[in-house]
């Protein structure tokens, strides 16, 4: 039987929170599956299309997390559904590491088109984007045959053990799981609202890139043993943190100087989140090895590492994955990237705008917020106890994200203090309303202290 098509755009709750039917499937995921995951409210997903999830006792969402930032072209969307239909009944699996199929190339040529500035890039395929980025520091030792690598303070590039050297946005990520992947160095990320190195975020931008040339470059590591720099180039997980463009020009400069590769994370800010196809064309900023995940494939599981064709010269053998790069994956792939190019990056720009400006008009009456940022559709609301003091309001901003659930909206936190609006691109300015006036009612009720526990 074909599923019911949710033709809806706004939620409709139907049962208490959580529902009869998703108590029953909570309890029985906290017998069996591992308490690792950290799951901010009870949303049991039974069904989605668009921008709406409907759970499994019926109550229908209105979805701006999109599962963590992936399904761009909205749930389920039918051309992305009947390539991954039309492609399961062709080919599953041969492995790209053994075989050849026409996806990889196919997917990885209309990629390379899409970097600006030219030339010729090439694509490793995984199923992550840790994998991604797992890749990207194989292929940046290998390139230099140097050790080390610099990240940034605040930072998220996943799990495995490469991955989570580089991250650092959370101390219990890394907690219990030492020692890590040797000769990472981390640096502050310039924050504009938050200086990691100056309250008063003078020149937040020169002294995070002084602090790498003037004093690690001096005191700590020495240049000529670094591989690569890596970095998102909006922060996702950290904050949603949109760094000042000369940051990200004076990074790109010190790497240079030195012959350190550049390695951009746009598994988050990537494939049309901030309103451009790539977050790197909102700045001056060139990176040499690109990795991309989350928005790639509207859900299915596909991590892209790219590089400039001189950068990805390794031998055969130096790195491969079985399930990389399924042709299932890359057909999901191909019709989403031709999604976003003809319509949806340009909605994200257009929309994400809409709902910066609404965000923003909320500051004059709700004094918890103390920063509104973001490009597109990648829109960060930061809440503080204080404005003049910004001091940071976790469990106000836990307590704003449970309130819009109970209210239909689904939003996700990141950072320590902060909201993270990243719906799927194909939102409308009606959707971007109910957001943005579900939010406001949600912080009404957590400023007067009458939200729900
Ligand atoms: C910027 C960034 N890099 C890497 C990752 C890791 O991706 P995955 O969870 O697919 O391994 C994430 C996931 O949130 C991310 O936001």
């Amino acid at each position: 039987m074909a599923p019911q098509v949710i033709d809806q755009k706004l939620p409709h709750l139907v049962t208490e929170l959580p529902g009869p039917r998703a108590r029953q499937i909570i309890e029985s995921d906290q017998r069996y599956v591992s308490p690792s995951y950290t799951r901010s409210y009870p949303l049991v997903a039974a069904k989605a299309r668009g921008a709406i999830v409907e759970d499994v006792d019926g109550n229908r969402f209105l979805d701006f997390s999109a599962g963590i930032a992936v399904t761009s072209t909205g749930h389920c969307h039918p051309d992305v559904v009947r390539a991954i239909q039309k492609q399961a009944e062709t080919l599953i699996h041969m492995s790209g590491t053994d075989f050849y199929y026409a996806q990889m190339p196919d997917l990885a040529r209309t990629l390379s088109s899409l970097i600006p500035g030219g030339g010729e890039w090439r694509c490793f395929f995984g199923n992550s984007g840790a994998e991604a980025v797992e890749a990207a520091m194989k292929l940046a030792r290998y390139k230099t045959g140097r050790w080390q690598f610099i990240a940034m303070q605040s930072s998220f590039h996943g799990r495995t053990m490469g991955a989570l050297s580089l991250t650092s946005s959370k101390p219990v990520q890394r907690k219990g799981f030492g020692p890590l992947v040797p000769g990472v160095t981390h640096i502050p990320y310039a924050n504009p609202y938050r200086c990691p190195l100056d309250h008063e975020h003078v020149d937040c931008a020169k002294a995070c890139v002084s602090y790498l040339e003037d004093i690690v470059f001096k005191t700590t590591v020495n240049p000529d043993e670094v591989a690569a720099i890596v970095l998102e180039t909006v922060q996702g997980e950290g904050g949603y943190v949109v760094p000042p463009p000369e940051f990200l020009s004076g990074i790109e400069r010190v790497a240079r100087k030195h012959g350190i590769l550049v390695i951009a994370d746009e598994v988050q800010c990537g494939m049309g989140r901030t309103g451009k196809m790539f977050a790197f064309e909102n700045f001056d900023f060139h990176p040499d090895i690109i990795a991309i995940a989350k928005g790639i494939a509207s859900g299915m599981p596909l991590g892209v590492m790219m590089a400039r064709k001189e950068i990805m010269d390794w031998k055969p053998g130096a790195h491969a994955s079985t399930f990389g790069g399924n042709p299932v994956c890359l057909a999901a792939a191909i019709e989403t990237v031709r999604l976003l190019q003809e319509k949806y990056v340009a909605n994200s720009a257009k929309v994400g705008g809409f709902m910066k400006s609404r965000l923003t008009s909320l500051m004059d009456k709700h004094p918890l917020i103390g920063d509104v940022r973001g490009l597109g559709l990648m829109l960060g609301v930061e809440l503080v106890k204080d404005r003049e003091t910004r001091e940071t309001a976790p469990s106000l901003r836990d307590a704003v994200v449970d309130e819009c659930f109970k209210r239909g909206l689904l939003i996700l936190g990141a950072g320590p203090s902060t909201i993270r609006f990243s719906p799927p691109l194909i939102i409308d300015e009606e959707q971007a309303s109910f957001a943005a006036d579900t939010f406001s009612a949600a912080l009404s009720m957590v400023e007067s202290g009458t939200a729900a526990a």
